[in-house]
């Protein structure tokens, strides 16, 4: 092959390759790749996070609080678990309501993004919880919670059907759980659900009944009613439903200012950065 030919030919397979790494890493956002290198992607941008996302306030009320808390019908103190929270957009939109007497345990994997969730919820901290921790193997009993919210998030997850179902499982019978499902699919093919498959897999995993409402461009919102009834459980303090990695026991109570002891056991763990990292406990263990 003559030289122009093999230098034309290199230039296009680099090209192709440049191509498939922005898709793989940007356009995607490294869901094809792993929940590692997701995670790592939202600690590298999670400075810009805001900034693309420009959430109003007031809109945030009108579309998130508002909605959730007409759904509860009269519960204003629920206790709420917002899996894969980001920058605390679900909590900040919550507190801000003068309705909402609840409390929360908000919880992600990237550390960027709960650090970021622990400066715009400073002074909060009583009735949030930030919680590092990966969504699939929360660390909580079955039906610990009165409303469960996941918002953009589970079209990241590496197993999002494992994820559904374990939020169906930390919510009590008769409890709420608030969802986004992605519409435009045409950034992450297979990723995410159609009507149907959403519909069998909340059914699957214990939901009664769905409402699905256009949202955004990309997403639906979906408020979800687990099967059964169950007195609601109420606004507790969030640690209390923590379980301990390193014996069976459920609950922690702060010993310090920044030290949590398992209640049972009385192993600590060190919240740094704003938030309690459950994961790296389990994994030191
Ligand atoms: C698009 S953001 C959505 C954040 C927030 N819910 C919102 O609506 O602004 C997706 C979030 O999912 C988190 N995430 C991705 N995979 C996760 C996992 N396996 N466990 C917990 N969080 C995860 C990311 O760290 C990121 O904060």
């Amino acid at each position: 092959m003559p030289d122009t030919a093999l230098a034309i030919a290199a230039a296009l397979l680099a090209l192709a390759l440049l191509w498939l790494a922005w898709w793989l890493l940007i356009a995607s956002e490294g869901v094809y790749l792993g929940q590692r290198v997701v995670v790592w992607l939202y600690d590298r941008f999670s400075g810009r996070y805001d900034d693309t996302k420009n959430f109003q306030p007031v809109y945030e009320q009108a579309l998130l609080a508002q909605p959730l808390l007409d759904a509860l019908a009269g519960h204003r103190a629920p206790m709420v678990l917002d899996v894969a929270t980001g920058t605390a957009r679900l909590p900040l939109a919550l507190l801000g309501h003068p309705d909402f007497q609840g409390r929360i345990v908000a919880a992600d994997l990237s550390r960027g993004m709960l650090e970021i969730a622990a400066l715009k919820l400073a002074g909060q901290e009583r009735r949030c919880l930030l919680l590092r921790c990966p969504a699939p193997g929360l660390p909580f009993e079955d039906e610990s919670f009165d409303v469960v919210t996941c918002l953009e998030a589970l079209e990241f997850m590496a197993r999002p059907g494992g994820v559904l179902a374990e939020l169906l499982r930390v919510l009590r019978p008769g409890g709420l759980l608030f969802i986004s499902n992605r519409v435009n699919t045409r950034l992450m093919p297979g990723k995410t659900w159609n009507q149907q498959q959403l519909a069998g897999l909340l059914q699957q995993n214990g939901a009664e009944s769905m409402r699905r409402e256009p949202w955004q461009i990309d997403y639906e919102r979906i408020f979800v009613r687990k099967r059964g009834t169950a007195t609601p459980l109420g606004a507790r303090p969030p640690a209390e439903l923590l379980r301990c990695p390193v014996c069976p026991g459920v609950g922690l109570d702060q010993s310090e200012a920044d030290i949590w002891r398992c209640c049972n056991c009385r192993q600590a763990i060190r919240a740094s950065g704003g938030y309690l990292d459950h994961e790296a406990w389990c994994r030191a263990r």
